[in-house]
Order: C-alpha cells, then structure tokens, then sequence
C-alpha cells in the first residue's frame, strides 16, 4: 500500500505533467481572476438569485463523484492544504501578503508554518462540510455567507476566492492518479465556484 510518502510525491511529480488538461481552469497569472459563473472579472456580480448558481443544480452524480474522491483526498489533507497554498503565493504573491505572518517570509519557511497549515486545513474542512451537507443546501450556504463576511474582516480581496478551487483541482489531480477524469474535474470546478461565488456575494456588502 503507498504511504502519504508516496502520494505526495505523485502530487509534486504530477505537477509539471497534463498541462494542458489543466490549463482551462488554472488561474490568470496577471492578476486578474478567471469570470466565473457569468460574472465578469470586475466582481460586479449579480445576486445569487439571478445567477441560479445553486448547491441542488449539482447533479446526483456528480455529488457521488466528489464524495467518492474526497475520500481519498481527505487522507492526504493537510499536504494537499498547503501545497495549494505555496502554489497560489507563487503564482499570485500579494495572497500572501493577507496572512500578516507570512510577508516575506520563503517557501520554505511557509511549508513549516503552523499557521498556513492551520488555514489549510480549514479550508479543507469547508469543503467537508459542503459535501457532507450537500442534502442541505439552505445550511451550506448559511455557512459560506457567513464565512465570506468573515474574510472580509481578515482583509482577502473577492477576486482572491476564485483563486483556490483551479489551485485544489491542481494538487488533488495527482493524488487520485487514475481516479481522475474529466467529470470529476467538472465536478470539483463546479464546487468550488459555488463556494466562490457564495463567498463572494457576502464579501459584496
Ligand atoms: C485566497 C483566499 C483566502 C484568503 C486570503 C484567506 C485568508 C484568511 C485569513 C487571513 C484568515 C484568518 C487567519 C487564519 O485563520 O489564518 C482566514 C480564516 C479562515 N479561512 Fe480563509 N482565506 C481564503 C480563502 C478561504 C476559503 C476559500 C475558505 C473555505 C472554503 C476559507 C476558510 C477559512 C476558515 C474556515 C477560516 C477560520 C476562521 C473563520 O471561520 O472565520 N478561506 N482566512
């Protein structure tokens, strides 16, 4: 059986491999974000009502699909946390600069941080409780508004929140190695911009 060791390094040896099945969901490198769901990159987004962006329009199946995997994702969390975390400071290094902690401080130095280890792993506990309320999805997004007008006291930008789910779907690629497949992609990417724009819509106000 491989170890965390080994799943790991599939993750990292991963990285530099199917570039360009990733491509269409990786982030903008110049700083703009992606549209997502019909919003413009300006951030002026409708409200969630007239975007029908809505938890229960997620198939049946592709709630199995991210049950299934998360599965297996969950057992290498906390690596899988910050991986993505160090990829989006490298890519867009003024993230970095909302944990206070962090300004300045090496790649290396993060990959040791409690902290970063902390907000990673809170991350992915959001993400375990939208799939393990996916019948619930009034409770879901309750849960995320809230979270949003969090963030904006902690001082992440809304155009930030785009930015984690393509970052996820990078690093979990290589840890479900054959597992992995086009609508499994889909159905990660469609999670995370419901998160996002959830997210995004309390940030708003
Ligand atoms: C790049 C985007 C983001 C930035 C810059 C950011 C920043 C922060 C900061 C500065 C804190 C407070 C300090 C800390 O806990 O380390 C925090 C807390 C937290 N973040 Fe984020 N965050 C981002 C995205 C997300 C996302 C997408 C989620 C969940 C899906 C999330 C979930 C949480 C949670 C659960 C906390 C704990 C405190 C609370 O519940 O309010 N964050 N975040």
């Amino acid at each position: 059986m491989g170890g965390q060791g080994s799943k790991l390094d599939k993750m990292k040896a991963g990285a530099g491999e199917k570039a360009s099945h990733r491509k269409k969901y990786l982030p903008q490198t110049n700083g703009s974000s992606p549209a997502v769901n019909g919003m413009s990159p300006d951030n002026s987004c409708p409200s969630i009502e007239e975007q029908q962006v809505e938890l229960p329009s997620f198939t049946e199946r592709q709630k199995e699909l991210v049950t299934d995997t998360w599965r297996v994702v969950q057992e290498d969390m906390a690596k899988v946390g910050v991986v993505i975390f160090i990829k989006l400071f490298e890519t867009h290094p003024e993230v970095q600069n909302v944990f206070m902690p962090f300004r300045g401080q090496s790649q290396e130095t993060l990959r040791e941080s409690a902290q970063l280890k902390s907000h990673a792993l809170r991350v992915m506990g959001t993400v375990d409780k939208c799939i393990s309320r996916f019948q619930e999805p009034d409770k879901v997004k309750e849960m995320l508004h809230e979270l949003g007008a969090r963030h904006v006291i902690y001082n992440a930008k809304v155009d930030y929140m785009d930015l984690i789910g393509p970052q996820f779907i990078w690093a979990i690629e290589p840890v479900l190695g054959d597992r992995w497949t086009p609508e499994v992609e889909q159905a990660w990417s469609d999670l995370f911009k419901f998160v996002s724009y959830i997210m995004k819509d309390a940030m708003n106000f």
